[in-house]
């Protein structure tokens, strides 16, 4: 006879982040398959509720899996000779406008097969994952062919099936202008809209489409071609934009409803309120900040004030964030942006979430699904405060213990 209980696990005298806020008291927490069942203060523990239940321990800090909402982890390739030049002084605009820069990793993207990207991809995956995440966007944007960009989307779409993380994925066709449409790039555009959405959309390849809106990429008026093209196949919308000037990307997305508007170092106060009035998210990459030592903060009291919501992310990618560790954001984002911890963690997980359009993920509550990491410290805050490998104590997904150290 096959045993068809699902099984159920108990945590005791545990702290809880929900994916907005630390439980005040210590709480048991059941998982029943892959569902979270019972969440209740040990101060009203039952025995009862043991019963039957596989005991996962006492003590440490429970988290929603973390969320990384914007990642560009498929790539060949491989930038430090950028990092050296940018230490020497050159910045990142001008080494773009030299063809380094994304161009140079779409090259070796196009000359990388999709079992090599995906062998290349794993361990960063994986990294991520013996860090805590559980959901993890990937991004394509170093193809730009029609061919190159659905294959780094079959990569992507691959490693959530071979990996234990739910895979999110982005169409960003529009990220550089690539050499063969050098001085026509309405050209390219028009590439984008009518071969790169469609063929993505038919394959169910994007769950969602980004563009790059900025002095060195796309226009705000080529970014809302992008947009019609992909509402017209049905899919959301994101934009990279006002990271290194403001040009009003952010604005003219939230007026299509976009999920999220990400970097927003440059965001006024217009932008602010569109994003409001749309339930955009406000996605930070502290990352990126760091690396290219920029010194314009992303108006944070502004949207905090707004009641904007504010995911933070890896932005993991070769060259202006070649920062693989999830946790790391959560830390920078602190220090460099000035969020509390609880910001910052809600961040990584309910906020995150909502900037994949996954309503109700990366929280911890009755009836949600147990994506669930449990960590070797005293309270939710040290996530953020110490930059400390190794502190997780045991990570499920969708109810299944894939790690226990
Ligand atoms: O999010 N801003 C544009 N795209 C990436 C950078 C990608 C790269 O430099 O390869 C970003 O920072
Ligand atoms: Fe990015």
């Amino acid at each position: 006879m096959t045993n068809t209980t699902p099984k159920r696990r108990l945590w005791r005298d545990i702290k809880v982040f929900d994916g907005l806020r630390t439980l005040p008291e210590a709480m048991a927490v059941v998982t029943e398959g892959a569902q979270v069942v019972s969440l209740v203060p040990m101060r009203e523990f039952d025995e009862r509720l043991a019963k039957g239940c596989h005991n996962m321990g006492r003590g440490g800090v429970m988290t929603p899996g973390l969320v990384d909402c914007h990642t560009h982890l498929v790539f060949g390739g491989s930038r430090a000779n950028e990092f050296e030049a940018r230490l020497e002084g050159a910045s990142y605009e001008e080494i773009a406008r030299r063809g380094g820069g994304i161009l140079s990793t779409v090259t070796a993207t196009r000359e990388a097969s999709e079992d090599e990207l995906l062998e290349l991809t794993r361990p960063r995956i994986e990294a991520m994952i013996a860090d805590g995440i559980t959901t993890v966007e990937i991004k394509s944007g170093y193809g730009l062919t029609v061919g190159d960009e659905l294959k780094m989307l079959r990569v992507a779409r691959r490693l959530g099936e071979v990996l234990p993380v739910r895979v999110v994925t982005t169409l960003l066709g529009a990220h550089a202008l690539p050499l063969e449409f050098k001085d026509d790039s309405d050209g390219y555009i028009d590439l984008v809209c009518k071969e790169m959405i469609p063929a993505a959309a038919e394959e169910g390849l994007a769950d969602a489409v980004d563009v790059f809106c900025e002095k060195i990429a796309f226009s705000v008026a080529q970014s809302e071609r992008v947009f019609e093209a992909a509402e017209a196949h049905g899919l959301p919308i994101k934009i990279h934009a006002e990271q290194l000037s403001s040009l009003g990307g952010a604005t003219m997305a939230a007026r299509h409803g976009a999920l999220s508007a990400d970097h927003i170092e440059y965001l006024d106060e217009a932008g602010i309120i569109a994003m409001r009035e749309a339930g955009s998210v406000a996605v930070i990459l502290p990352g990126a900040f760091h690396t290219l030592r920029e010194t314009q903060l992303p108006p944070i009291a502004a949207l905090r004030k707004a009641g904007v919501p504010m995911a933070v992310a890896t932005d993991a990618n070769p060259g202006s964030s070649p920062l693989f560790m999830p946790t790391l954001m959560l830390n920078l984002a602190c220090t460099l942006f000035r969020l509390t911890p609880q910001e910052a963690l809600a961040g990584m997980t309910t906020h995150g979430a909502t900037a994949l359009g996954l309503k109700g993920g990366g929280r911890i509550q009755e009836g949600c699904t147990a994506d669930l990491c449990v960590w070797d410290i005293d309270t939710p805050a040290a996530l953020a405060y110490a930059v400390q490998p190794g502190r997780l104590r045991q990570r499920l997904f969708q109810g299944e213990l894939t790690h226990a150290f």
